[in-house]
């Protein structure tokens, strides 16, 4: 078995996976949402010292699954630097203490195997991620084998909902509250421009956007009712952004099997906007299930028993958190 930590963000999570069956035997996560809600985002360091309280409470359940421990994995890289290394070091201590190896995950290869989780892996396959910090198109031959083809040159999807929802003095996460509000919104209400579209770049960009609906919002005042179609009207353009730039990438790669992963695979109106995109091409669709989009270890514990599989080992002294990623 292996035993994965997340705590890249503001999710503690500590997973235990069978490495021959895949099979997921221990699963917990401790949200903070509640705790940054008020804050309108993360703060780090408030999420550094919730990781330090939640972790070793989940670990203590874990005791029962010690002595069957191969390894243990955790997020090293990317994400928030103060909250990451919390998990580090406790899967340093763990590796010591037990004298079993360590492996350090990628946390967005923990997004694309958030669709195998208790599953068989599905390759060749493009992989649009969408979440907090990353807005990115992902050609995965293999879990050796990720191409980054398109990604931000801003602001990140979920982050956009976030920092919307923050303006509307909602709470966070953004992405759920805006979906709700939108849902009885006039989706052509606000007349926003469509980021990038006069741009042959195949690339995404979210602050223009994000700086119109902050517009709109000081321009509607106190008047919630505009606040649904300011919600629904950012929803459509900001999904259409990314259906229009991904139309414009399947004219040179034909997708055959699409997935979309991350905490805003979550949103429906995106779910269902892809799915028309996808139709005339014939592409299978594969989503992660809904509990799995959001950040947790079960993601990271399917990518461990592939690299276990590969000897794909870290070094207890050399590893170490990197807030940015290499894909
Ligand atoms: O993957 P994730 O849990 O954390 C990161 O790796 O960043 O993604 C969290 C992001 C937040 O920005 C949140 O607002 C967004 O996912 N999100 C959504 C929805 N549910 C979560 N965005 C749009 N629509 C949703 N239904
Ligand atoms: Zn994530």
């Amino acid at each position: 078995m292996i035993l994965a930590i997340e705590s890249s963000c503001d999710d503690s999570a500590i997973s235990i996976t069978e490495i021959a069956t895949n099979k997921l035997l221990f699963h917990k996560k401790i949200s903070q949402e509640l705790e940054h809600s008020v804050y309108g985002g993360v703060v780090p360091e408030l999420a550094a010292r919730l990781h330090a309280e939640a972790l070793p409470k989940i670990l203590e359940a874990c005791e029962p699954y010690f002595k069957d421990l191969k390894a243990v994995a955790v997020t090293s890289t990317p994400g928030l630097a103060v909250t990451l290394v919390e998990g580090v070091i406790m899967a340093k201590a763990i590796a010591v203490a037990l004298d079993i190896p360590i492996i350090g995950v990628n946390h967005l290869v923990g997004h694309i195997y958030s669709l195998f989780i208790e599953k068989e892996t599905v390759f060749p396959l493009t992989v649009l991620l969408v979440s907090g910090g990353h807005t990115q198109v992902m050609e995965v031959k293999s879990l050796t084998d990720i191409k980054t083809v398109a990604k931000s040159m801003d602001d990140s999807f979920g982050e956009s909902f976030d920092k919307c929802a923050k303006m509307m003095g909602l709470g966070y996460p953004g992405g759920p509250l805006i979906q709700d509000l939108a849902k009885d919104g006039d989706r052509l209400k606000y007349n926003f421009t469509v980021p990038l579209h006069q741009s042959p770049l195949i690339a995404f960009s979210y602050s223009g956007l994000k700086n119109a609906v902050r517009l709109a919002v000081v321009d509607a005042g106190d008047d919630k009712e505009k606040y649904k179609d300011i919600a629904a009207s950012f929803e459509h353009i900001a999904t259409k952004h990314l259906t229009m730039k991904l139309k414009k990438y399947f004219k040179t790669v034909r997708p055959k099997t699409f997935a979309i992963v991350g905490g805003a695979s979550a949103n429906l109106y995106l779910r269902a906007e892809i799915e028309k995109l996808l139709e005339p091409h014939k592409a299978e669709l594969l989503l992660s299930e809904l509990k799995y989009c959001s950040d947790n270890a079960a993601m990271i514990g399917r990518v461990a028993t592939e690299m276990y599989k590969l000897d794909m080992f870290d070094s207890i002294e050399d590893l170490e958190s990197s807030p940015r990623s290499i894909l």
